[in-house]
């Protein structure tokens, strides 16, 4: 959550932290600022709301300086405020700062440097760090920044200038992402590569503790003892219009139409017809995985419930059982892990805090970990012993869409690997999965044409108050991740149930006029299915159904279909997903939301 950009350089900082800022607005849009260091003075411009509040001030303010930081919050510590805001600085404003995570002791510190005099202006954890830095600063800020981080503890990604060292920007990360971007007599920092992509393809990927300096001479890396390090440039492939909305409305709407590639790209040398599943660089052996008793699945919302998907192909394939987790509840339990168990964690940024806090404790407990994630280099990428990476390119939206298509990709391409290593099914059955795999992405494209379908649904829908997905095996889980997009993006109350778990209590909520969306895809189960949509119709209940095609049976018994096209159930959730994505996002539009920065949400959720 947050994000921080940082430039120092020939351009108009403040020009360039905007434009860095507007690629991390993502992260968080409570409030944005910056700090610009200005015919030697740091100047600071900051409000509560979004980065186009900021520009009219800054419109204003005419900041010429070349040397800046910035910051979009996500707020934790203090509610979204003026004076909240970051950059925070110490009292004579000398020395401004910007951080992404939480500093968990900064209570203590507070009352510490409130007695050794220091004033405290906002409720924020973030302020200590300008004052630290002013305790320690002795005529060096790279030392005094050093200081006050051995005193932090928590996750950080932070920047820092000062009035008395003008031509420096030093900063520093411990469990929050950061990069430095390289260009020509200009460097950055930022919290992610799209804020700089304008000016360079050319990034370091820090690694926890090390600490950054930029000067106009260059850029130099240190470890906490001040050791100089070679760090590797790191040269991004993508295109910088991956990016950017490319003509779509919004990034979701945009994300949803490149799935088809996503779900390519992610198979693509991993599964080719006639041969064996490769996994990258992955290094797991063939006797490992024969003594794996248990995988636990373990990641946070979207990535949970492809990780749900996860289960079933694994367990069904690989004949292994498995568990998923929410992150934040596996952490704080005493799980079983032995030596014999694999943790596969899910994450699209790689920085969920959750998620990385039970990568951490399986590690400890001296269990194996494979990482799906979307972002190279990530902090789940390094700390996981194996990484397979899903080719989603850049997702920008806060709702999720295209990373989770190719999180089930990458779980299917586990699932196969396992069975193949393990031969716990006919060599037949793993080729019709894999056939059925690489006919996805053109299946995927076909459903996409039901855009103007679902719109009208969106319309006929949009003022409901709540909302039920329902559906069995797959497709519950599947429900899952439709009711979850429907309620972040438009506000609307949702709830997933297991179809045969209706007459248990939840069918009681279903009255004249309720939508249900049931998902009716897994071809064994489409007659049970039948049942519950039935028991649900005689309450009264509107239903909008998802099946596939030549199930044309099921129009008799609800009040409209949506058509996915005929593949193995196994993977129908693919498939099946796309129009509730598509349906989330028009009842957004309808209800005027704002689909990609929905309220109260950031896109990496890099504090507990
Ligand atoms: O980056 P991650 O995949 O670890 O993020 C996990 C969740 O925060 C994320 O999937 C969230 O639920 C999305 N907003 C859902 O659309």
């Amino acid at each position: 959550m947050c994000g921080i950009v940082g430039y120092l350089g020939n351009r108009k900082a403040s020009d360039v932290l905007v434009e860095g800022l507007s690629k991390l607005e993502y992260r968080g849009y409570d409030s944005a600022g910056v700090a610009v260091l200005e015919e030697g003075n740091v100047v600071v411009q900051k409000c509560k709301g979004r980065l186009a509040n900021l520009e009219v001030k800054l419109d204003e303010s005419k900041l010429e300086g070349h040397v800046g930081i910035g910051h979009t919050r996500w707020a934790t510590h203090g509610a979204p405020s003026d004076l909240n805001s970051h950059p925070h600085t110490n009292e004579d404003g000398t020395i401004a700062a910007v951080h992404n995570g939480i500093i968990e002791n900064y209570i203590i510190l507070r009352e510490w440097l409130t007695s050794e005099g220091y004033k405290f202006k906002s409720e924020t954890d973030t302020e200590v760090i300008p004052h630290l830095v002013d305790y320690y600063y002795e005529g060096d800020l790279l030392d005094a920044v050093m200081k006050a981080a051995k005193k932090l503890e928590g996750s950080y990604a932070i920047g820092v200038i000062s009035k008395n060292e003008p031509d420096k920007l030093v900063a520093v990360r411990k469990d929050s992402p950061l990069i430095v971007g390289l260009g020509k007599e200009e460097n950055f920092i930022a919290s992610d590569i799209p804020a700089v992509l304008n000016y360079t393809r050319d990034v370091y990927l820090l690694e926890d503790n090390e600490f950054v300096l930029i000067e106009n001479q260059g850029v130099k890396i240190f470890t906490s003892k001040k050791e100089e390090v070679n760090k590797e440039v790191y040269h991004v492939t993508w295109n910088a219009d991956a990016a950017e909305k490319g003509g779509y409305d919004h990034f979701m709407l945009k994300e949803i139409h490149e799935q088809p590639k996503a779900i390519k790209d992610t198979l693509t040398s991993r599964i080719v017809k006639g041969q064996n599943v490769t996994l990258d660089s992955i290094t797991i052996t063939k006797e490992q995985i024969a003594e794996i008793d248990k995988i636990y699945i373990v990641a946070c919302g979207t990535a949970y419930h492809a990780g749900v998907v996860g289960k079933y192909a694994i367990e069904r394939l690989a004949k292994v059982p498995v568990e998923v987790e929410v992150a934040s509840e596996f952490r704080y339990r005493d799980p079983l892990i032995t030596e014999n168990t694999l943790m596969i964690v899910i994450s699209q940024s790689g920085e969920t805090a959750d998620t990385l806090a039970a990568l951490r404790l399986a590690k400890a407990e001296n269990a194996r970990v494979i990482a799906v994630t979307n972002v190279v280099g990530s902090s789940v990428a390094r700390e996981a012993d194996d990484v397979l990476y899903t080719w989603a390119g850049p997702e920008i939206a806060v709702a999720s869409t295209k990373a989770y298509v190719t999180q089930l990709i990458a779980m299917y391409i586990i699932s196969l690997y396992f069975a193949e290593n393990k031969g716990t099914v006919r060599k037949s059955e793993i080729d019709k999965i894999k056939c059925a795999l690489l006919n996805l992405s053109e299946k995927a494209a076909e459903v996409l044409n039901h855009k103007d379908l679902i719109k009208d649904f969106a319309k006929r829908i949009c003022n409901d108050q709540d909302m039920y997905f329902l559906g069995r095996g797959l497709d519950y889980a599947v429900a899952m991740e439709g009711s979850l997009k429907l309620k972040e993006i438009s506000y609307i109350h949702s709830e997933a149930y297991a179809a045969g778990e209706l007459k248990h209590g939840p069918i009681a909520l279903i009255e004249d006029d309720t939508t249900v969306i049931a998902l009716a895809t897994q071809e064994h189960l489409f007659d049970k299915m039948l049942s519950n949509i039935k028991e649900v119709k005689t309450r009264g209940a509107k239903v909008i159904a998802i099946a596939m095609e030549g199930h044309d049976v099921i129009e008799k018994t609800v009040d409209s279909a949506i058509y996915i096209p005929r593949v193995m159930p196994i993977v129908a959730p693919i498939l099946s997903v796309i129009p509730l994505q598509l349906l989330s996002y028009y009842v957004s539009i309808e209800k005027g939301c704002d689909v990609d920065k929905p309220r109260n949400l950031a896109k990496s959720v890099t504090v507990e």
